[in-house]
């Protein structure tokens, strides 16, 4: 799996999976910027860019870390959930699939299933933004439904393949709605804002085992079917 930066929206797409490790090298300012703006060209129902970003490193990150790790530690299984990560009742072929992503993943790390204090210290490394030096948090607005939140993703994954266009790379992390209170606290975030996800941004350490997990994806005729094309 290359670091080098994507010259093509394939390349990008090929390219682009959730790192887990990064290296601590600051990211430019004006290159986030010019990230977010090219991102913002995503398309959205009727053009409502639902999207409200905060970015951060440095002292105002450490601080909002520092923040959540306190919470972490008071509260292990997170403040009050605004939405339903995942659904209550979660069916197949999708718990089948988050179960193998997650035993894919603690393989390669060497952590046992059996490992639990293990696989909690593995998990809090999410609210370390898995040491990545920026950290984004995406916000819908509080009146916004189904339609915004997919809205969102479509901005999303246009910042993580610009990225990988600026040889950076991501991972996106709803672990941080497990904390938003004290985000929207400790940001001040406005009232009628709620948190989506983080993603961290960086560059991936390219030693780290973690960093080699290629995520499977179901077959084409598994999602999408085709009628009425000429053979
Ligand atoms: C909206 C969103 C939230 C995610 N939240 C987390 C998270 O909290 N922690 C994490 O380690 N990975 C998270 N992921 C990464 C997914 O596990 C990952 O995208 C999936 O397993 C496919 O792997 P790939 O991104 O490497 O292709 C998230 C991905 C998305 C799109």
């Amino acid at each position: 799996m290359t670091k080098m930066p994507a010259a093509t929206v394939s390349e990008a797409l090929a390219t682009r999976l959730s790192v887990r490790d990064f290296l601590p090298a600051p990211v430019p300012l004006p290159l986030l910027q010019s990230i977010l703006t090219k991102a913002a060209r995503a398309p959205s129902g009727g053009n409502l860019q639902p999207w409200h970003i905060s970015v951060l490193t440095g002292a105002p990150l450490e601080t909002l870390l520092q923040a959540v790790s306190l919470r972490q530690a008071e509260m292990p299984k997170g403040e009050a959930a605004e939405y339903p990560v995942y659904p209550a009742n979660l069916g197949s072929p999708y718990a089948e699939r988050r179960f193998k992503i997650g035993e894919d993943m603690y393989a390669l790390l060497g952590i046992a299933r059996a490992d639990r204090d293990g696989r909690r210290a593995w998990f809090a490394r999410n609210f370390r933004l898995f040491g990545a030096p920026v950290g984004m948090f995406c916000f819908v607005d509080r009146q916004m439904g189904a339609a915004q939140f997919s809205d969102l993703g479509m901005f999303l994954q246009s910042v993580m393949l610009l990225l990988r266009e600026a040889g950076l790379d991501s991972c996106a992390q709803e672990a941080w709605s497990m904390f938003s209170p004290t985000i929207y606290q400790v940001l001040g975030t406005p009232a009628n804002h709620m948190l989506f996800c983080g993603l961290a941004i960086g560059w991936r350490r390219p030693d780290a085992a973690v960093n080699t997990l290629v995520s499977d994806r179901a077959d084409l005729e598994d999602f999408a079917c085709f009628q009425g094309f000429q053979p």
